[in-house]
């Protein structure tokens, strides 16, 4: 059973299966109480994470990266990808697989282009972990995002959750909504029509049997949902910069919008924020967005040790 990840390439949620989703939550959860109550983990200890990160992160990499040295292991890491590293010079992602297993027991990429995590696992043996390829995925966000769901909610199951702002763009929203779909929740997508949700997630969830509502009206899903899920409208994603302009400041919440939402609503974002939420909301006490950053060591850490057989 706990080896049921081992050697596993986590490049989209799709790929886990339930058993898969609760052995991450309930070993970050382990991972968690060891860390509070002052313990120390040198499981990794020997071990190398490699992180190839050729578009800009600052919580994915650090996390990733402390979550590694908190269990004793090592990191190399290609930080800025223009300048130092053969990618520059032609060489294709596959052979660049092939050469971190000659350095590393596991590799997270995050890269512009969608399919990029693929194509570096196809050329690696060693476990590769999706760290968001272009407006494709980012797994690892979403079991994040999930931890953070069963500890401010106390559940899973039966949720209405609104999801809002570039759901066209935003990977972390793909992949949230693919993996909290296993736990039959009710979805609000808001969007303005620009940015919706690509049709072959919706029409997935809805032929599961998921109830989806997609408007773009805030308030009105706002009112009904224990959680809302903010996101920034994705800039680099646009050709055409006037529509960015347009679109940019489409969603607001303060504490205005909090007084009309839905009593004790937990507010999340995978962040960097905007000004999709302002700051006064940070003292809100269902503003979770910042714990949910601070569970992304504990998720790390678990998937880490799990697809390299180190739990
Ligand atoms: C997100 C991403 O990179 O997709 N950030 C993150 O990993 N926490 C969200 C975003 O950039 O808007």
């Amino acid at each position: 059973m706990t080896t049921i990840l081992k050697s596993k390439d986590i490049l989209h949620v799709k790929d886990l299966k339930l058993e898969q989703i609760s052995l991450i939550l309930e070993t970050a959860a382990r991972y968690e109480k060891v860390m509070a109550l002052g313990g120390r983990l040198t499981n990794m200890a020997g071990k190398v994470l490699a992180t190839l990160f050729f578009e800009p992160s600052t919580q994915t990499r650090l996390t990733f990266e402390t979550a590694m040295l908190l269990m004793g292991g090592h990191v190399v890491s290609v930080t800025d990808a223009k300048t130092s590293n053969s990618v520059v010079k032609g060489e294709r992602l596959y052979d660049t697989g092939k050469m971190i297993d000659g350095y590393a027991n596991l590799a997270v990429i995050r890269h512009m282009a969608e399919g990029s995590a693929k194509e570096l696992a196809d050329g690696a043996s060693v476990p590769v972990i999706n760290g968001g390829d272009g407006a494709g995925q980012h797994p690892t966000q979403a079991l994040m995002d999930l931890y953070t769901i069963q500890k401010e909610r106390g559940r899973l199951n039966n949720l209405t959750v609104a999801l809002a702002g570039d759901l066209k763009n935003g990977r972390t929203v793909h992949s949230l909504s693919w993996l909290l779909g296993k736990y039959g929740p009710r979805f609000y997508f808001v969007s303005p029509q620009e940015l919706k949700m690509p049709a072959d997630i919706t029409n997935s969830l809805q032929n599961d049997g998921i109830e989806v509502i997609e408007t773009t009206n805030l308030e009105e899903a706002a009112v009904k949902s224990d959680v809302l899920y903010m996101t920034r409208v994705q800039k680099e994603r646009f050709t055409d910069e006037n529509e960015y302009e347009r679109l940019k400041g489409v969603y607001a919440v303060n504490n205005e919008f909090l007084g009309k939402a839905k009593h004790g609503i937990t507010i999340m974002h995978p962040l960097p924020r905007l000004d999709e939420i302002a700051r006064e909301v940070d003292e809100y006490e269902g503003a979770a967005y910042f714990r949910q950053a601070a569970n992304g060591i504990p998720i790390r850490m678990a998937i880490i040790a799990l697809v390299t057989g180190n739990e």
